[in-house]
């Protein structure tokens, strides 16, 4: 059958659109086997009647702890009555009142009572059905530093740990988790919580770029229909959220850039729609690296990008005796601000045919201009010392 390359207005290029969401829980979890295993080690207490070990999960953004989490968490609640899994997005519940009530709900099966909703009743509540249940609980704190400004982090850990103190119940393990690098869970933990809470530190460090295609290639297959987005797009989009190291890049890319494609009534995504997507749904980021760099540092990246649109030669040696011509820069204060630049993500050093290095952007020049433009819209170079 062969069908005209354009759209009915009432036809679509996604098979399932819920696909795309970043709630979406995938059939198949990739590439997190070490950290399956090391989470269902600290259940199996559980299944023989003790409680289930304490975890801090840790590694950045869109790494796939929530994802690896609720995968587990649904095949426990699925295959045994002996453990109540339960998880508490701390982003939205960070008072012990909403923290309390989420766990209930999920122990329980309904919300906690309105009338007399006193935190020891709600504790009561919950620790009755573990007894009725002779159940053991596993918390699960999602995002859990955000509990660290609200001031209930340590209130929180110490009361679910030492459940079991009041209640005739197992002991509670906690698997707190968070994607802020610069934050030591455990650390912040104070002394009287420390005494309770031995957790296994279980890491997630960035996909791949390999990695982050099977992930992609997965979700096209089921939220596209088939030929929609052909393969060497999805590398490349795969290559752009490998540079952003996060999946979730590349899942929103996928979903804009079919959107771009529906909306103009075409059947196939094209390289443009990818282009033009990657503008949008990079631009954040960009804009937040040129804030990290220092006013030279931005000032070199405004200039290489004007060179880079111009079409001039990139070779790094090129672009330095370009620079000189003008700017009173010595080659190791260019290189420093050009490692800068590397580091900030913003350009990658290539290796050239025989000619050293070659500088190129990470990102669509114009773009790059316009972050790292002054204030008073200019790319001029300060003063570079
Ligand atoms: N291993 C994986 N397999 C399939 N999809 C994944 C995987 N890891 C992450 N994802 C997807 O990437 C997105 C971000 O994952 P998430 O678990 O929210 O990351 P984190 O909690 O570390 O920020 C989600 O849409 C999720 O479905
Ligand atoms: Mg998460």
């Amino acid at each position: 059958m062969t069908h005209s390359p354009l759209l009915r207005s009432d036809q679509t290029l996604f098979r399932d659109p819920d696909v795309f969401e970043f709630t979406y829980l995938p059939d198949h979890l990739h590439h997190r086997d070490a950290q399956v295993r090391e989470l269902a080690f600290l259940l199996r207490p559980a299944l023989r009647g003790g409680s289930v070990l304490s975890a801090v999960l840790r590694g950045p953004p869109g790494t796939g702890k929530t994802t690896t989490v609720r995968r587990i968490f649904r095949e426990v609640a699925e295959e045994t009555q002996q453990v109540i899994p339960v998880y508490v997005n701390c982003r939205h519940n960070h008072t012990p009142l909403a923290v309390y009530g989420s766990i209930f709900k999920q122990v329980c099966g309904y919300p906690a009572p309105l009338a007399g909703r006193y935190l020891d009743d709600v504790k009561e509540g919950i620790a009755s059905r573990l007894q009725d249940r002779n159940a053991a609980l596993v918390v699960c704190l999602d995002d859990a530093d955000e509990l660290i400004p609200a001031g209930t982090y340590n209130l929180l850990l110490y009361q679910l740990l030492r459940l079991y103190e009041k209640w005739d119940v197992r002991k509670a393990g906690v698997f707190a988790v968070t994607s802020n690098l610069g934050l030591n869970l455990g650390a912040e933990a104070d002394a009287s919580v420390r005494s309770v809470f031995h957790p296994t530190e279980i890491t997630f460090l960035p996909y791949s770029r390999t990695e982050i295609r099977e992930i992609l290639t997965d979700r096209v297959r089921q939220g596209l229909y088939p030929r929609v987005l052909p393969a060497p797009l999805i590398d490349r989009i795969a290559q752009i959220a490998a540079g952003e190291q996060d999946v979730r890049v590349g899942i929103d890319l996928i979903r804009q850039a079919t959107l771009r494609a529906e909306k103009d009534g075409r059947r196939r995504v094209t390289h443009a729609d990818v282009t033009a997507a990657a503008r949008a749904v990079t631009a954040p980021a960009l804009r937040a690296r040129a804030t990290r760099l220092s006013e030279a540092e931005r000032a070199l990246a405004c200039w290489i990008a004007e060179r880079s649109r111009d079409g001039a030669d990139m070779a790094s040696g090129a672009v330095f005796e370009a620079a000189q011509e003008y700017l009173p820069v010595g080659k190791t204060t260019y290189h420093e601000h050009l490692n800068a630049l590397t580091k900030a993500g913003i350009v990658d050093l290539v290796p050239g045919a025989g000619r050293g290095r070659e500088v190129r952007l990470r990102y669509n020049a114009g773009d790059v201009a316009a972050a790292c433009k002054a204030p008073d819209k200019t790319c001029k170079i300060p003063n570079w010392a």
